[in-house]
Protein backbone atom coordinates (compact mmCIF):
# COMPACT_ATOMS: atom_id res chain seq x y z
CA UNK A 1 0.00 0.00 0.00
CA UNK A 2 1.08 3.22 -0.96
CA UNK A 3 0.19 7.06 0.91
CA UNK A 4 -0.15 9.53 -1.58
CA UNK A 5 -0.40 13.02 -0.70
CA UNK A 6 -1.87 14.94 -3.59
CA UNK A 7 -0.72 18.60 -3.44
CA UNK A 8 -1.45 21.23 -5.74
CA UNK A 9 0.69 20.12 -9.04
CA UNK A 10 2.06 17.02 -7.56
CA UNK A 11 1.87 13.24 -6.72
CA UNK A 12 3.68 13.17 -4.18
CA UNK A 13 4.73 9.47 -2.67
CA UNK A 14 5.20 8.90 0.51
CA UNK A 15 6.66 5.62 2.81
CA UNK A 16 4.11 3.02 3.54
CA UNK A 17 2.11 3.21 6.71
CA UNK A 18 4.77 1.09 9.73
CA UNK A 19 3.79 0.28 13.17
CA UNK A 20 0.36 1.37 15.33
CA UNK A 21 0.29 4.81 16.26
CA UNK A 22 -0.55 5.47 19.71
CA UNK A 23 -3.63 7.27 18.27
CA UNK A 24 -4.54 4.29 16.65
CA UNK A 25 -8.60 3.99 16.89
CA UNK A 26 -8.84 1.02 14.07
CA UNK A 27 -5.97 -1.27 12.60
CA UNK A 28 -6.69 -3.52 10.10
CA UNK A 29 -3.70 -6.01 9.82
CA UNK A 30 -3.15 -7.69 6.40
CA UNK A 31 -6.89 -8.62 6.87
CA UNK A 32 -7.99 -11.17 3.72
CA UNK A 33 -11.79 -12.43 2.90
CA UNK A 34 -12.55 -15.73 1.28
CA UNK A 35 -16.04 -16.39 0.95
CA UNK A 36 -17.22 -19.89 -0.13
CA UNK A 37 -19.73 -19.45 -2.87
CA UNK A 38 -21.88 -21.78 -4.59
CA UNK A 39 -21.78 -21.10 -8.33
CA UNK A 40 -17.49 -20.58 -7.69
CA UNK A 41 -16.09 -22.59 -5.18
CA UNK A 42 -14.42 -19.78 -3.20
CA UNK A 43 -13.90 -15.86 -4.12
CA UNK A 44 -11.25 -13.94 -2.66
CA UNK A 45 -12.99 -10.80 -2.24
CA UNK A 46 -10.26 -8.48 -0.14
CA UNK A 47 -6.74 -9.38 0.09
CA UNK A 48 -4.04 -8.20 2.43
CA UNK A 49 -5.66 -4.94 3.61
CA UNK A 50 -3.75 -3.15 6.04
CA UNK A 51 -4.81 0.86 7.48
CA UNK A 52 -4.79 2.10 10.33
CA UNK A 53 -7.64 4.84 11.15
CA UNK A 54 -6.20 7.54 13.77
CA UNK A 55 -9.14 8.14 16.40
CA UNK A 56 -11.11 11.07 15.37
CA UNK A 57 -10.37 10.92 11.57
CA UNK A 58 -12.38 10.96 8.75
CA UNK A 59 -11.48 8.28 6.67
CA UNK A 60 -13.69 7.40 2.83
CA UNK A 61 -13.21 4.06 0.83
CA UNK A 62 -13.86 4.68 -2.72
CA UNK A 63 -13.70 1.89 -5.27
CA UNK A 64 -15.24 -0.12 -8.01
CA UNK A 65 -18.26 -2.32 -7.47
CA UNK A 66 -17.63 -5.78 -5.98
CA UNK A 67 -14.24 -4.47 -4.56
CA UNK A 68 -15.13 -5.49 -1.22
CA UNK A 69 -15.92 -1.97 0.74
CA UNK A 70 -18.91 -3.42 2.36
CA UNK A 71 -16.78 -6.38 3.45
CA UNK A 72 -14.32 -4.46 4.99
CA UNK A 73 -16.59 -2.32 6.56
CA UNK A 74 -18.75 -5.61 8.13
CA UNK A 75 -15.22 -6.90 9.33
CA UNK A 76 -14.78 -3.68 11.28
CA UNK A 77 -18.59 -3.74 12.03
CA UNK A 78 -17.50 -7.37 13.45
CA UNK A 79 -20.24 -9.23 11.88
CA UNK A 80 -17.73 -10.60 9.48
CA UNK A 81 -14.74 -12.37 10.80
CA UNK A 82 -12.01 -11.96 8.15
CA UNK A 83 -10.41 -15.25 6.94
CA UNK A 84 -7.24 -13.75 7.66
CA UNK A 85 -5.39 -11.10 9.76
CA UNK A 86 -6.76 -9.37 12.02
CA UNK A 87 -8.58 -6.15 12.53
CA UNK A 88 -8.51 -3.77 15.85
CA UNK A 89 -10.05 -1.74 17.76
CA UNK A 90 -8.58 0.43 20.23
CA UNK A 91 -5.89 -2.59 20.35
CA UNK A 92 -8.36 -5.01 20.95
CA UNK A 93 -9.14 -7.73 18.67
CA UNK A 94 -12.73 -7.20 17.05
CA UNK A 95 -14.92 -10.60 17.54
CA UNK A 96 -18.03 -9.23 17.05
CA UNK A 97 -20.51 -5.95 17.14
CA UNK A 98 -20.14 -3.83 20.08
CA UNK A 99 -21.47 -0.81 20.93
CA UNK A 100 -17.99 0.89 20.25
CA UNK A 101 -18.40 1.11 16.74
CA UNK A 102 -21.79 2.24 15.50
CA UNK A 103 -23.01 0.82 11.98
CA UNK A 104 -25.34 3.05 9.53
CA UNK A 105 -25.98 0.48 7.11
CA UNK A 106 -29.04 0.70 4.44
CA UNK A 107 -29.82 -3.01 5.33
CA UNK A 108 -30.22 -2.34 8.87
CA UNK A 109 -33.96 -0.79 8.37
CA UNK A 110 -35.56 1.32 10.92
CA UNK A 111 -38.23 -0.72 12.67
CA UNK A 112 -41.22 -0.09 10.95
CA UNK A 113 -43.75 -0.61 14.01
CA UNK A 114 -41.92 2.00 16.09
CA UNK A 115 -41.95 5.92 15.47
CA UNK A 116 -39.06 7.97 15.02
CA UNK A 117 -38.08 9.23 18.71
CA UNK A 118 -39.17 4.98 19.41
CA UNK A 119 -36.31 4.09 17.00
CA UNK A 120 -33.81 6.12 18.38
CA UNK A 121 -34.80 5.55 21.39
CA UNK A 122 -34.46 2.18 21.05
CA UNK A 123 -30.48 1.08 21.32
CA UNK A 124 -30.60 3.77 24.49
CA UNK A 125 -33.03 1.72 26.34
CA UNK A 126 -31.62 -1.76 25.46
CA UNK A 127 -28.27 -0.01 27.13
CA UNK A 128 -31.03 0.11 30.65
CA UNK A 129 -31.18 4.22 30.16
CA UNK A 130 -33.83 5.16 32.26
CA UNK A 131 -37.00 5.95 29.91
CA UNK A 132 -36.67 10.15 30.00
CA UNK A 133 -33.26 10.01 30.00
CA UNK A 134 -33.58 8.05 27.07
CA UNK A 135 -36.29 9.95 25.64
CA UNK A 136 -34.45 13.46 26.16
CA UNK A 137 -31.48 12.62 24.42
CA UNK A 138 -33.50 11.19 21.30
CA UNK A 139 -35.35 14.59 21.29
CA UNK A 140 -32.11 16.72 21.41
CA UNK A 141 -30.36 13.82 18.58
CA UNK A 142 -33.40 14.32 16.15
CA UNK A 143 -33.41 18.12 16.10
CA UNK A 144 -29.69 18.12 15.80
CA UNK A 145 -30.54 16.03 12.36
CA UNK A 146 -33.07 18.16 11.16
CA UNK A 147 -36.02 16.26 12.62
CA UNK A 148 -37.74 18.21 15.30
CA UNK A 149 -41.19 18.20 14.96
CA UNK A 150 -41.23 14.43 13.32
CA UNK A 151 -40.89 12.45 16.39
CA UNK A 152 -44.35 10.41 16.04
CA UNK A 153 -43.83 9.76 12.72
CA UNK A 154 -43.67 6.05 11.74
CA UNK A 155 -40.49 5.13 9.08
CA UNK A 156 -43.62 4.86 6.03
CA UNK A 157 -44.39 8.53 6.48
CA UNK A 158 -40.94 9.77 6.09
CA UNK A 159 -38.53 10.25 2.84
CA UNK A 160 -35.53 8.51 2.20
CA UNK A 161 -33.30 11.32 3.49
CA UNK A 162 -35.44 11.55 6.44
CA UNK A 163 -35.17 7.66 7.51
CA UNK A 164 -31.67 8.48 6.61
CA UNK A 165 -31.24 11.37 9.49
CA UNK A 166 -33.09 8.86 11.91
CA UNK A 167 -30.68 5.63 11.09
CA UNK A 168 -28.46 8.30 11.74
CA UNK A 169 -29.72 9.96 15.11
CA UNK A 170 -30.35 6.12 16.16
CA UNK A 171 -26.51 5.25 15.81
CA UNK A 172 -25.18 8.59 17.45
CA UNK A 173 -27.71 7.82 20.52
CA UNK A 174 -25.53 5.56 22.18
CA UNK A 175 -22.24 7.41 20.90
CA UNK A 176 -20.36 4.94 19.27
CA UNK A 177 -16.66 6.04 19.08
CA UNK A 178 -16.56 5.02 15.24
CA UNK A 179 -18.84 5.76 12.97
CA UNK A 180 -18.96 3.12 9.93
CA UNK A 181 -21.38 4.58 7.36
CA UNK A 182 -21.77 2.25 4.16
CA UNK A 183 -22.73 4.38 0.95
CA UNK A 184 -25.37 6.51 3.52
CA UNK A 185 -26.33 8.73 1.28
CA UNK A 186 -25.95 6.91 -2.10
CA UNK A 187 -30.02 6.53 -2.73
CA UNK A 188 -30.57 9.91 -2.22
CA UNK A 189 -31.26 12.64 -4.72
CA UNK A 190 -28.47 16.02 -5.27
CA UNK A 191 -29.82 18.34 -2.79
CA UNK A 192 -30.40 16.27 0.16
CA UNK A 193 -27.42 14.59 -0.54
CA UNK A 194 -25.79 17.85 0.07
CA UNK A 195 -27.58 17.97 3.05
CA UNK A 196 -27.16 15.63 5.27
CA UNK A 197 -23.47 15.94 3.87
CA UNK A 198 -23.39 18.93 5.67
CA UNK A 199 -25.20 17.94 8.61
CA UNK A 200 -22.37 15.08 9.22
CA UNK A 201 -19.96 17.14 9.13
CA UNK A 202 -20.58 19.47 11.48
CA UNK A 203 -21.74 16.76 13.57
CA UNK A 204 -18.42 15.68 13.07
CA UNK A 205 -16.77 18.49 13.33
CA UNK A 206 -18.77 18.91 16.87
CA UNK A 207 -17.99 15.64 18.04
CA UNK A 208 -14.65 14.29 16.14
CA UNK A 209 -15.69 11.00 15.89
CA UNK A 210 -14.15 8.07 13.88
CA UNK A 211 -15.38 7.67 10.77
CA UNK A 212 -15.18 5.13 7.99
CA UNK A 213 -17.17 5.91 4.58
CA UNK A 214 -17.92 4.13 2.13
CA UNK A 215 -19.19 6.00 -0.85
CA UNK A 216 -19.16 6.07 -4.61
CA UNK A 217 -18.82 9.86 -4.96
CA UNK A 218 -15.27 11.09 -5.33
CA UNK A 219 -16.19 14.71 -4.56
CA UNK A 220 -18.59 13.12 -1.47
CA UNK A 221 -15.29 11.77 -0.06
CA UNK A 222 -12.85 14.90 -0.51
CA UNK A 223 -15.34 17.30 0.76
CA UNK A 224 -15.68 14.95 4.22
CA UNK A 225 -12.47 13.22 4.24
CA UNK A 226 -8.89 13.50 6.30
CA UNK A 227 -7.79 10.33 3.86
CA UNK A 228 -9.31 8.99 0.88
CA UNK A 229 -8.78 4.62 0.16
CA UNK A 230 -8.95 3.80 -3.03
CA UNK A 231 -8.84 -0.31 -3.67
CA UNK A 232 -8.74 -2.10 -6.75
CA UNK A 233 -10.90 -4.02 -8.48
CA UNK A 234 -11.59 -7.39 -6.59
CA UNK A 235 -9.82 -9.30 -5.13
CA UNK A 236 -10.03 -5.63 -3.11
CA UNK A 237 -6.80 -4.71 -2.54
CA UNK A 238 -5.27 -1.03 -1.36
CA UNK A 239 -4.07 1.20 -4.21
CA UNK A 240 -3.59 4.36 -2.77
CA UNK A 241 -4.29 6.46 0.38
CA UNK A 242 -4.30 10.02 -0.20
CA UNK A 243 -4.17 12.81 2.55
CA UNK A 244 -6.54 15.36 1.92
CA UNK A 245 -5.06 18.20 2.91
CA UNK A 246 -7.72 20.86 2.82
CA UNK A 247 -8.69 23.34 5.53
CA UNK A 248 -11.10 22.80 8.16
CA UNK A 249 -14.01 24.03 9.16
CA UNK A 250 -15.08 22.82 5.12
CA UNK A 251 -17.80 25.28 3.45
CA UNK A 252 -19.21 23.58 0.39
CA UNK A 253 -19.57 26.61 -1.82
CA UNK A 254 -16.56 27.88 -0.58
CA UNK A 255 -14.43 23.86 -1.59
CA UNK A 256 -16.13 23.73 -5.13
CA UNK A 257 -14.49 26.98 -5.87
CA UNK A 258 -11.14 25.51 -4.66
CA UNK A 259 -8.37 24.60 -7.24
CA UNK A 260 -7.11 22.29 -4.37
CA UNK A 261 -10.76 20.57 -3.83
CA UNK A 262 -10.90 20.42 -7.65
CA UNK A 263 -7.38 19.04 -8.45
CA UNK A 264 -8.27 16.21 -5.57
CA UNK A 265 -11.07 15.18 -7.26
CA UNK A 266 -9.86 15.17 -10.61
CA UNK A 267 -6.09 13.18 -9.46
CA UNK A 268 -8.36 10.39 -7.61
CA UNK A 269 -11.28 10.17 -10.43
CA UNK A 270 -7.45 9.22 -12.65
CA UNK A 271 -6.42 6.95 -9.69
CA UNK A 272 -9.63 4.82 -9.99
CA UNK A 273 -9.79 4.90 -13.39
CA UNK A 274 -6.50 3.28 -14.22
CA UNK A 275 -7.30 0.74 -11.14
CA UNK A 276 -5.38 -1.54 -13.93
CA UNK A 277 -5.77 -4.72 -15.59
CA UNK A 278 -2.60 -6.07 -14.00
CA UNK A 279 -4.31 -5.85 -10.50
CA UNK A 280 -7.29 -7.86 -11.32
CA UNK A 281 -5.88 -11.33 -11.08
CA UNK A 282 -2.71 -10.23 -9.41
N1 LIG B 1 -21.71 -13.32 2.09
C1 LIG B 1 -21.09 -13.43 0.92
N2 LIG B 1 -20.91 -14.63 0.33
C2 LIG B 1 -20.26 -14.73 -0.83
N3 LIG B 1 -19.71 -13.70 -1.50
C3 LIG B 1 -19.84 -12.50 -0.97
C4 LIG B 1 -20.53 -12.27 0.26
N4 LIG B 1 -20.50 -10.95 0.54
C5 LIG B 1 -19.81 -10.37 -0.47
N5 LIG B 1 -19.42 -11.30 -1.38
C6 LIG B 1 -18.64 -11.04 -2.58
O1 LIG B 1 -17.51 -10.27 -2.18
C7 LIG B 1 -17.22 -9.27 -3.15
C8 LIG B 1 -17.18 -7.93 -2.46
O2 LIG B 1 -18.50 -7.57 -2.07
P1 LIG B 1 -18.82 -6.19 -1.35
O3 LIG B 1 -20.29 -6.18 -1.12
O4 LIG B 1 -17.94 -6.05 -0.18
O5 LIG B 1 -18.39 -5.14 -2.47
P2 LIG B 1 -18.56 -3.56 -2.50
O6 LIG B 1 -17.23 -2.99 -2.80
O7 LIG B 1 -19.25 -3.12 -1.27
O8 LIG B 1 -19.51 -3.35 -3.77
P3 LIG B 1 -20.61 -2.21 -4.05
O9 LIG B 1 -19.85 -0.97 -4.40
O10 LIG B 1 -21.37 -2.74 -5.23
O11 LIG B 1 -21.45 -2.06 -2.82
C9 LIG B 1 -18.27 -9.43 -4.25
O12 LIG B 1 -17.71 -10.16 -5.30
C10 LIG B 1 -19.39 -10.22 -3.59
O13 LIG B 1 -20.01 -11.05 -4.53
MG1 LIG C 1 -21.11 -2.24 -0.88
Amino acid sequence: MKVVTLRSDALAESEPLSGKPASAMIHIDRVSQRFQTSGRQSHLALSDISLTIDDGAFVSILGPSGCGKSTLLYIVGGFVSPSDGVARVKGKAITGPGPDRGPVFQEFALFPWKNVLGNVMYGLRQQGVKHSEAEAKSRKLLEMVGLKGYENFYPKELSGGMKQRVAIARTLAYNPAVLLMDEPFGALDAHTRTRLQNDLLNIWERDRKTVLFVTHSVEEAVFLSDKVVVMTRSPGRIKVVVDIDLPRPRKRAELLLDARYQKYVVDIEKLIDDTGEDEIHA
